[in-house]
């Protein structure tokens, strides 16, 4: 099956080589010149673990290739998988599904012979089966089916999660239509060692998605709330945590507290998931949400408060060390990043802030141009009068409390991931806040 990606960035140029690494033959198809040019030369132009291994060994077994032309990719291939951007509309809470929307209006024109349209990319229900009315209208005298298949990856584990995926979504609402038959065949390795395969219609598929996303992201609001009552009370939200995971219920993943949630997902998805169910009249089913972003967007102004009240209430002139700036550790993605947003809340107050991250140093310059920017731990700790670790790479979770007591001016560490050793630091002579 000769399969063609439309957008290369996280999920798609993920997507193009793990379908290559599969077996199928692949056409990878982008139209930012710069970020083709690198994939054509087996660069991933994001960090990814594993991913630039697998581009290169597909690129040259000539497994996968990629074009910048509608035409030639139309001409080629049998499946269509949609992985372009849905960012956040500016100033609304609704998706931008411009991006979604070009690919059937450039694409489906050109298509000659009957094939299928795969939606990877997380839309609002009702989006493809409006994408099939449009590529209906466009279509010459083919078939073109739309069906959507949402993804499941995390940014930093993209590779694993694609090829070893916890299930594969199919919805579709065209009956006896190629779609079911053209995921079997493109998922068949996948679909033999087991991975449950569930194929329902297109708006349960939709909004599986974002379902899914809005559970993740509510379970993590969920232990920031019980977070904030244990601070109240003087209790230790991580041994809650542990006691209430233990429960097969509940479950222990995704309930680490801290200064919340961010990237190019969660937080974008459950404002458009609010969006679209009040364009549905159902807006108060979701109103849960409203309070789950708050809880989120809370945890980011608290930790300045906890950072001010160790610079003893202000914070004005204090130099700072944020070690940290991807919105999560193994990926340099800074998109809503809280480490990021409470560095700029810093600076504004007065202080000088100095962010260090293994990964994330060119986005971060990009997005906040006027914070300062070190190269190492050591240098942005240099004279510093607070240390805040807010993103849980290993490089932080190693870091010798005792050495690193010798570069700063004040040993104060706000440790925003609970990722450090508390009693190692307590015992180099840090005072240790969290
Ligand atoms: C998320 C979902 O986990 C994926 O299943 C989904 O496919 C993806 O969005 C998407 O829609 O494309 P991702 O954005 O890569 O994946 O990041 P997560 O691993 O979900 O982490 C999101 C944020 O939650 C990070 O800032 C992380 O630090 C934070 N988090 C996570 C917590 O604060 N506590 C936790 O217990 C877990």
């Amino acid at each position: 099956m000769k399969i063609v990606v439309v957008g290369l960035g996280y999920l798609g140029a993920t997507h193009a080589a793990c379908m290559a690494e599969l077996g199928h033959d692949v056409l990878g198809l982008e139209t930012d010149v710069t970020r083709l040019e690198a994939l054509r030369a087996g660069r991933v132009p994001f960090y990814e673990p594993e991913l630039e291994v697998l581009l290169q060994s597909t690129l040259e077994s000539g497994k996968l290739r990629v074009t910048q032309s509608y035409q030639e990719a139309a001409d080629w291939g049998d499946a269509f998988f949609i992985a372009v951007g849905t960012p956040q509309r500016k100033g609304e809470y609704a998706a931008d599904l411009r991006y979604v929307e070009s690919v059937i209006e450039e694409l489906v024109p050109l298509i000659q012979r009957d094939c299928v349209i795969f939606g990877k990319s997380t839309v609002p229900v009702g989006t493809c089966a409006r994408l099939a009315d449009r590529a209906a209208e466009l279509a010459k005298d083919v078939v073109v089916e739309v069906a959507w298949n949402p993804e499941f990856l995390r940014e930093g584990h993209a590779v694993q999660d694609t090829l070893r995926p916890d299930r594969l979504v199919l919805g579709t609402d065209a009956e006896g239509g190629l779609a079911v038959v053209y995921a079997q065949t493109i998922y068949k390795s996948l679909l033999e060692s087991g991975i449950p395969f569930l194929v329902m219609d297109c708006a349960s598929a939709e909004l599986v998605k974002v379902a899914a996303n809005a559970f993740l992201a509510t379970k993590i609001s969920f232990i920031n709330a019980i977070a904030e009552v244990s601070e109240a009370a003087g209790a230790d939200v991580n041994r809650i945590a542990e006691a209430i995971g233990y429960d097969e219920r509940i479950g222990n993943k995704f309930l680490k507290a801290g200064i919340g949630f961010g990237g190019g997902c969660l937080p974008k998805d459950i404002r458009a998931f609010m969006a679209r169910a009040g364009e549905l009249g159902a807006a108060e089913a979701l109103g849960f949400l409203r309070e789950v972003d708050n809880i989120n967007m809370r945890r980011r102004n608290r930790v300045v408060d906890i950072a001010k009240k160790s610079c003893r209430g202000s914070l004005l002139n204090k130099k700072i060390a944020v070690l940290g700036a991807a919105f999560k550790p193994n990926s340099d993605d800074v998109r809503d990043s809280p480490a990021l947003n409470i560095a700029g809340q810093m600076q504004l107050q007065g202080s000088t802030v100095v962010v260090y991250d293994p990964k994330a140093m060119e986005n971060s310059k990009r997005l906040f141009p006027t914070l300062e920017y070190a190269s190492s731990v050591a240098d942005a700790c240099d004279n510093a009068d607070l240390v805040m670790v807010l993103t849980e790479w290993g490089e932080f979770t190693e870091i010798d409390p005792i050495r690193l007591r010798e570069v700063v001016r004040e040993a104060t560490v706000v440790d925003g991931r609970f990722c450090l050793d508390r009693d190692r630091w307590v015992s180099a002579g840090w005072t240790y806040h969290a």
